[in-house]
C-alpha cells in the first residue's frame, strides 16, 4: 500500500517564533557604532539570516577602520557575549503570541515540524521558550555551510524530515531567508511588511496570523 508522502513546516527562529531578531540589532549595533558605521533598521534587515562572520564582514565593510584576523575574532565573541546577555533570561511567556496554537495546530493535522536557523544559538533559545521538544529536527547551524539565501539549511531540515523540499513550506522574517526558501523549491510565508519580503508567496504581519489552512493553501498550489 502507498501513502502520500506527508508534508511539512520549517520554521526560522529569529524574529518568526521569537523577539530575537530585536536582540541580535540591539548587538550588532553596537558593535557597528564602535567601528564608526551607521547602523539602522534598514542596515539591520539586510543581516538578518546572515551568519554571526558573515554579518560582521558586512558591517566590517563600511568601516574606514583596518582590522587584523584577531580583532575581527575579538569583535566577533563581544557581539555574541551581549547576545547571549540578552537573550540569558529568556522565559516561554517570549514565544511570539500565537505560535504555541499554530504548532499545535499542525501537529494535530500531522504535519513534519523543523527549524531552519543560522544562529549557533538556536537550540539555547529555543529551550529558554520551551519549544525544543515541539520539533522533530533542529538544524545545526555548526554543520551549515552555506548561510540564508544560500538554500542549504532548508534542504537539510527537509532531508532530515525526510520530507521533499516541494512537499515542505517555509516561514521567515528576513529577505535572505526567504530567497533561501524559493532557492530550495519551497513557498515562502514571509513575516513582517511586503515591501521588504518581496519573494514571498503571501506576507502575515505576525506569525501568529498563520493558520494550518493558510499552510494548506500555499502547499496546493
Ligand atoms: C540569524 C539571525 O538567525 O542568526 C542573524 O537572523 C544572526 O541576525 C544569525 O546574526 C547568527 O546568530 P548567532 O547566534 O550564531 O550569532
Ligand atoms: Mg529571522
Amino acid at each position: 500500500m502507498s501513502s502520500e508522502p506527508r508534508n511539512a513546516v520549517i520554521f526560522d527562529l529569529d524574529g518568526v517564533l521569537t523577539d530575537t531578531a530585536h536582540f541580535h540589532f540591539i548587538a550588532w549595533q553596537k558593535i557597528a557604532h564602535q567601528v564608526g558605521v551607521e547602523f539602522g533598521e534598514a542596515e539591520n534587515e539586510a543581516l538578518k539570516g546572515i551568519d554571526r562572520m558573515r554579518s560582521l564582514e558586512m558591517i566590517l565593510s563600511r568601516s574606514d577602520m583596518t582590522f587584523t584576523d584577531a580583532e575581527v575574532f575579538a569583535l566577533a565573541e563581544q557581539k555574541n557575549t551581549h547576545y547571549q546577555s540578552l537573550i540569558a533570561e529568556m522565559t516561554p511567556d517570549d514565544v511570539f503570541p500565537g505560535v504555541n496554537t499554530l504548532i499545535q495546530g499542525l501537529k494535530a493535522e500531522g504535519f513534519g515540524l523543523g527549524v531552519a536557523s543560522v544562529s549557533k544559538n538556536a537550540e539555547f533559545v529555543l529551550t529558554r521558550i520551551g519549544l525544543l521538544d515541539e520539533f522533530e529536527f533542529v538544524a545545526d547551524a555548526a554543520k551549515i555551510k552555506n548561510t540564508k539565501p544560500d538554500p542549504e539549511i532548508f534542504l537539510t531540515v527537509a532531508s532530515a524530515l525526510s520530507v521533499p523540499p516541494e512537499q515542505c513550506i517555509g516561514i521567515e522574517d528576513s529577505q535572505a531567508g526567504v530567497t533561501a526558501i524559493k532557492a530550495a523549491n519551497m513557498p515562502a510565508i514571509g513575516v513582517g511588511s511586503a515591501d521588504t519580503l518581496t519573494q514571498a508567496d503571501t506576507i502575515v504581519a505576525r506569525t501568529g496570523d498563520i493558520t494550518p489552512a493558510l499552510i494548506t493553501q500555499w502547499l496546493n498550489k
